[in-house]
This record gives structure tokens, C-alpha cells and sequence, in this order.
């Protein structure tokens, strides 16, 4: 096991599971640059990951690293220039199954109720109406949305709207979630609540989840594991083994403790932020 609080540096978090498991995602060499003015600006540098069945991995980097760009390119939305991606042991072309990505902004529809927009992706996928609906409100009901159903989105607060949001990613009970600072914009309370909720649904469905995030007290307190990237373009500087346990429930708690500090400052030391 890792000591408490030690970082260990790039290539770290290249470790595969052991024994047969296929890891549902594993990323090797994976390089991405965009092209301006004809020519080719590097984002991504070199970088390789696997994030293993039921685990939750946090990436915390620098504003315009190329954060967003690894999990556009995760999910099929870029293609990588160079490196692989498999999903569930293949390589696929386009968008991976049974994969939930949800973007930074809810992106809501203002024309559909709360229920409308979490039955949307069921919609898509062809689930007939009677069972998309039940499904919606169950999780719209699990994630603190008992009663707001039939509201429309204008008529929520943020945090609603992202729990909205966030019942849509997860109602088609994807395997392997990506959000993209999902929680940004919330205050610490609705976070904190929402947080826990991801967590909470993540770990009963053995799922596996890989979190963008600013905020690296959340990229601490969720995650089995926190990878820090370098700036651009991006290659991962060090990761870090969160032995806090599977259970947080205290997440107030948890942030108060001495090994929770420890994790947090080390990854500040990580990203090299200067405070004036
Ligand atoms: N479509 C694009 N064309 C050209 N350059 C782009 C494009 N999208 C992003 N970039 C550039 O790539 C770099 C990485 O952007 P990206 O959005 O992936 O960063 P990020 O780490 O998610 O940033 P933030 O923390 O601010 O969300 C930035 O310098 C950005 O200007
Ligand atoms: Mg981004």
C-alpha cells in the first residue's frame, strides 16, 4: 500500500489490474494537439491511464492543461493523434458504450420538465415511454428530487439543475462515468450533498468514475485515487493512492482529518500555484 499522502510520479497510474479483469478503460501513449493557423499546438503530451472496475479516479491540472480534451477524446468526440484508448479491453471507433459523459454546463433543455430532460437519454436509446418514465422518476426521487418532476429547468435552483443533469447521465446506468467539473458552480453545501450522492450511486453499481475537478478538497474526498497533470502540453506528474477508505460518509469529518490535509497540500505543492 501506498504511505499516506506520498505522491508517486508519472507512469504510476499505468498499473493494470491484476488477475483477468479487463479494466474498462486503459489509455496508453494517448497524444492531442489542435491545429491553429496551420499549426499543430500539443495539449496532450504523452499520457497513459486505466481506471479499473468500481474506481473513482479524480484529475485535478492547470486551467487549459487539456482537460477537457482528454475527455473529449475519451469519448469519442477527438480522435487521438497518436497512443490507444480501449474500452473494455477493444478499441472503439466513435462513441464507447454504456459510457456517461456530462459536461461542465447541465445543458438542460428550458422546453422539457425535470423529467422530461432525465428520461432524454432513454429516450434516445429507444426505451419505451412507460419504462423510461419510471426509471427517470426513481432517480430523479434518488438524487433529492422527490416532488420537482413536473418543474422546468428555470424553475430550479443550479444545484437542481445539475442533479437533473446528473439523473440523466446515470438513469441509463452507465458503467463508466466522465464529468467534467460537474459540481463547479454549486455552493459548498449543495456540492457537498451532491458529492456524496455520486459517490453513494458510483459505489453501489460498482461503477467507475473519472472526475474532473478544480477543487482539489473534492478530488481528495471522492476519489480512490488523484491523478495531478502537468500544464500543457499534458503529461501526468503524479498520482496519488487515497487511503481513506470506500466508506466517507462524514464527508465534514473527512475533510477535518490530518491525513486529508496532507493529501491536500501535496497536491497544491503539486501544481506549483503561486499565491500572491
Ligand atoms: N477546438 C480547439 N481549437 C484549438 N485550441 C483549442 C480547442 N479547444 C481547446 N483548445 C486549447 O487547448 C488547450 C486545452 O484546452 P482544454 O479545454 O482541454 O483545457 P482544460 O484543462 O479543460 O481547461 P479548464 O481547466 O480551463 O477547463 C487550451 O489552450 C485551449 O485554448
Ligand atoms: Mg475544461
Amino acid at each position: 500500500m501506498t504511505e499516506v499522502g506520498s505522491g508517486h510520479k508519472a507512469g504510476a497510474a499505468n498499473a493494470v489490474a491484476g488477475g483477468a479483469v479487463v479494466p474498462p478503460l486503459v489509455v496508453e501513449h494517448v497524444s492531442k494537439g489542435y491545429e491553429v493557423n496551420g499549426e499543430i499546438v500539443p495539449v496532450i503530451g504523452d499520457l497513459s491511464l486505466t481506471l479499473r472496475e468500481g474506481e473513482i479516479i479524480s484529475i485535478v491540472g492547470p486551467s487549459g492543461c487539456g482537460k477537457t480534451t482528454l475527455l473529449n477524446t475519451l469519448c469519442g468526440l477527438l480522435s487521438p493523434d497518436s497512443g490507444r484508448i480501449r474500452w473494455h479491453g477493444r478499441e472503439v471507433t466513435g462513441q464507447p458504450q454504456n459510457v456517461g459523459y456530462m459536461l461542465q454546463k447541465d445543458l438542460l433543455l428550458p422546453w422539457r420538465t425535470a423529467l422530461g430532460n432525465a428520461m432524454l437519454g432513454l429516450e434516445i436509446r429507444g426505451v419505451a415511454a412507460a419504462e423510461a418514465e419510471d426509471r427517470s422518476r426513481a432517480m430523479l426521487d434518488q438524487l433529492g428530487l422527490h416532488g420537482f418532476a413536473d418543474h422546468y429547468p428555470s424553475t430550479l435552483s443550479g444545484g437542481m439543475r445539475q442533479r437533473v443533469a446528473l439523473a440523466r447521465t446515470l438513469v441509463h446506468e452507465p458503467d463508466v462515468l466522465l464529468l467534467d467539473e460537474p459540481f463547479a458552480a454549486l455552493d459548498f453545501q449543495s456540492k457537498l450533498l451532491i458529492e456524496n450522492d455520486t459517490a453513494s450511486l458510483v459505489r453501489q453499481g460498482r461503477r467507475s468514475l473519472l472526475l474532473i475537478t478544480h477543487d482539489i478538497e473534492e478530488a481528495v474526498s471522492l476519489a480512490d485515487r488523484v491523478i495531478v497533470l502537468s500544464k500543457r502540453p499534458t503529461r501526468i506528474k503524479a498520482v496519488y493512492d487515497i487511503a481513506l477508505g470506500a466508506e466517507r460518509t462524514d464527508m465534514i469529518g473527512l475533510r477535518q482529518s490530518p491525513e486529508f490535509s496532507h493529501y491536500v497540500r501535496r497536491i497544491w505543492a503539486d501544481l506549483d500555484v503561486v499565491l500572491q
